[in-house]
């Protein structure tokens, strides 16, 4: 049993009265040997047990839910440098596709990669955003597009399950693009993602989650449809990538089938809005990547409210958001989406979860999994506000250290 004492302020994430985030003053909190909470609150009702078998002062930090990463693409190989510096004499992300370079470019370096290179190279990148408090993350597949690299790519992640303490979910993204040897003849790539790739990748068991790149150029409306009819019938849950660089349909796509999760959003419109918050799909906002690509900023804001739940996420890709930092992210959410600090602070915790559909992180409360990070700060709005170093002192995962 982990006892953790002397927290300034204990952001529950589940409101208290007026206060979304359900913040306790003078706090602490346990975690059972199962790594589930047994008490969150007030440190002057603590239950008076004994047996801990350790113990941290956490000398007036804050305490926040683990910081959950819902949509990356942490796993590939190769550098994709050439390309940031053909944008920046004035290339576009498109132009660059349409070249063959883009995804097709890390495609092709991660097919000549075995597992073990996946992992060793992935490794650093999960023990990066372990100090930043991450203890969930999501990793989507795309970078193989056939199934024996799109395997190899969730088999990295198994491993990687085992070889480090970030909580990885996986998401199988054979939709990423149409792989070269598929180019002029999508719908038979289609037909191969449905009949052979999606049961294989059931079957497999590493994946819990399937998505689509819906774009002029990867895959349409109908062809997303079918996909996801395929993976729903397998007990796959839903993401949708979704009017990144064109309005294209997949907003509502996502509102049709019940996705758990649109990303990108740049181009929604209203209606598109309307359509995700009745089917209480949560909006998945990426401002490193429209940074980095110099997009047009979503402004968030208008999301939440037309009663939108707003996650924010790295998007963490050799192409479009080589950044795995989660907290500017959250801050960029602010200063270019409109959020504020405390929808910030959500979307990085309660609404990550619930993109993830996961009920049993992203909050701290009883019964919940033990995942927590301690923060150095006076206040949430100084996490926010200074952007020049990582608070994060200590992250756990079901009631243990992150050793990173
Ligand atoms: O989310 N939009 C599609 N996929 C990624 C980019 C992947 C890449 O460029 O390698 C994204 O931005
Ligand atoms: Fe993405």
């Amino acid at each position: 049993m982990l006892l953790i004492h002397n927290i300034r302020k204990l952001y529950t994430m589940r409101p208290i009265g007026r206060d979304p985030l359900g913040c306790i003053e003078n706090a602490a909190l346990i975690v059972g040997d199962d790594g589930l909470i047994l008490y969150a609150g007030s440190q002057s009702t603590l239950p008076q047990q004994k047996g801990f078998s350790s113990s941290i002062d956490a000398k007036r930090a804050l305490v926040l839910p683990g910081f959950i990463d819902c949509h990356t693409h942490l796993v590939f190989a190769g550098s994709r440098a050439d390309e940031f510096a053909a944008r920046a004499r004035g290339a576009t992300y498109q132009e660059i596709m349409q070249k063959g370079g883009g995804i097709k470019s890390t495609v092709r370096a991660t097919r000549e990669a075995s597992v073990q290179d996946l992992v060793a190279s992935t490794l650093p990148r999960l023990a990066q955003s372990a100090r930043l408090g991450i203890t969930t993350m999501e990793i989507k597949t795309g970078y193989g597009l056939a199934l024996e690299h799109e395997l190899k790519m969730l088999d990295a992640m198994k491993t990687l399950r085992v070889r480090q303490q970030i909580e990885l979910e996986a998401t199988f993204l054979g939709a990423h693009t149409i792989p070269k040897e598929w180019e002029g003849r999508s719908d038979e790539y289609v037909d191969l993602i449905v009949t052979e790739m999606l049961p294989a990748v059931s079957a497999q068991g590493v994946a819990t989650a399937c998505d689509v790149f819906v774009e002029r150029g990867a895959f349409n409306v109908a062809q997303a449809r079918e996909i996801y009819a395929k993976a729903k019938s397998l007990g796959l849950k839903c993401h949708v990538h979704a009017e990144q660089l064109s309005h294209f349909g997949g907003a509502a796509l996502a509102a049709e089938i019940g996705a758990l999760s649109a990303s990108h959003l740049e181009y929604a419109t209203d209606d598109d809005i309307e359509r995700l918050a009745r089917a209480n799909v949560v909006a998945a906002i990426l401002p490193v990547a429209q940074e980095y690509l110099n997009l047009k900023p979503v402004h968030a804001r208008r999301f939440i409210d037309k009663g939108l739940d707003v996650a924010v996420a790295t998007d963490f890709n050799p192409g479009s958001a080589m950044c795995n930092d989660l907290h500017l992210a959250a801050r960029l959410a602010i200063t270019r989406g409109g959020l504020t600090c405390e929808e910030a602070a959500l979307s990085i915790t309660a609404n990550a979860a619930k993109a993830l559909g996961r009920h049993d992180i992203g909050a701290l409360a009883t019964g919940l999994q033990g995942d927590l990070c301690l923060l150095e700060c006076a206040s949430l709005e100084d996490f926010f506000y200074d952007w020049t170093h990582n608070p994060v002192v200590t992250a756990i995962k079901k009631g243990k250290m992150v050793v990173c």
